[in-house]
């Protein structure tokens, strides 16, 4: 049906910065540059128009080179792409953001970025490591700089023209507050995990009103335990639907009005990501009222360094 394909094309616009953003987007946490290549090669192919990038991920070439292979294909335009990439934290010293922003770009092959995101409000001491330690083996923070000091720094990127919006990741409301009443040019997406165990509706609300697009990270549960995708909430609804556990989860997330970043390696399942329609309203209440299960799976909002935390029957989780 025509309407309920509609919502994979579903566009939001970036209320702070130029153009649209594809609300269903194709994240590139890939460790194996090759895997990453093809696995964003068959993204673009399925239809999805949104990739998320990041100089952490230490694949930008490849996903750079991706990206070339479908322009030279005739399949795709610069204009119809929406490349958000990410600042690490070794690099928030405004005098290091430009340097590293200029890099992301060329390895990317693209004269622009459609949004680039601080990828934690946590500064680590400047350098080329990516994850500097203290002589105690502990994460070397960089206490010489704010994180509104970074945030001046993106928004003179958005003067110089090459990059056409902001954000941030991994942020407390707390905190995104505040950035956003210093900021001079507002946030306009803001990255963080979320899906039907972590739905952040406060954050979600917070944003609607500020005009910034929330992007999920994790939106299928990064396929720990619990195991959304076998809550039997969403396994009922697929079912009932005639959808995968996934396509229920992703549905919800565009519902919701947030953005959502899924990641595979698999064809099938990249395709199967990108397949969704929209669910009754009865399923989208069904799921807010019904599961009860609170999980966050990843502990970088806390330290910022990035991590799915694994879960024993030692730890509890
Ligand atoms: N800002 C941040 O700090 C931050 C942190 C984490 C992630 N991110 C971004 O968010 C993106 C997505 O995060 P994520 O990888 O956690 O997302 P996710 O899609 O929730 O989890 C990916 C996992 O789910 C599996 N999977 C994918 N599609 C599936 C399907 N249809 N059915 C069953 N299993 C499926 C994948 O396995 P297969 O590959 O085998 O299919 C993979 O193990 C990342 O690539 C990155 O761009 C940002």
């Amino acid at each position: 049906m025509a309407s309920q394909d509609a919502l994979r094309y579903t566009r939001i616009p970036v209320a702070h910065g130029s153009g649209a953003a594809p609300a269903v987007g194709f994240g590139t946490l890939i460790p194996d540059p090759v895997v990453t290549k093809e696995a964003t090669g068959t993204a673009l192919q399925v239809g999805f128009r949104h990739l998320d990038c990041a100089e952490r991920y230490r694949n930008e070439e490849a996903v750079g080179a991706a990206i070339q292979e479908a322009f030279k294909a005739g399949t795709l335009a610069r204009e119809d792409l929406f490349v958000t990439t990410k600042l690490w934290n070794t690099n928030h010293r405004p005098e290091r953001v430009k340097p590293a922003f200029e890099a992301s770009l060329r390895r990317l092959q693209v004269d622009y970025a459609d949004c680039y995101i601080i990828h934690t409000p946590f500064a680590f001491r400047p350098g080329e490591e990516f994850h500097p330690t203290d002589a105690q083996g502990k994460v070397a923070y960089d206490t010489g700089v704010t994180l509104l000091d970074t945030w001046r720094a993106l928004e003179r990127l958005v003067d110089d023209g090459r990059c056409r919006s902001i954000g941030l990741s991994d942020i407390s409301l707390e905190k995104l507050r505040e950035i956003v009443s210093a900021a001079r040019i507002k946030p306009a997406m803001l990255q963080v995990e979320s899906h039907p165990y972590l739905p952040e509706w406060e954050l979600l609300e917070f944003c609607r009103e500020h005009g910034i697009i929330l992007q999920a990270f994790a939106a299928l549960g990064h396929a720990m335990e619990p195991r959304l995708l076998d809550d039997p909430v969403i396994t009922g609804i697929a079912k009932r639907v005639g959808k995968t556990p996934a396509q229920v989860a992703l549905a919800w997330a565009v519902q919701r009005g947030s953005a959502f970043l899924t990641t595979s390696t698999n064809p099938s399942r990249i395709r199967e990501n990108f397949d969704i329609s929209a669910l009754p309203a009865d399923a989208l209440q069904e799921i807010r009222d019904h599961i009860k299960t609170n999980v966050r799976f990843n502990a970088v909002v806390e330290t910022g360094v990035p991590g799915f935390i694994p879960r024993t029957p030692q730890n509890g989780r």
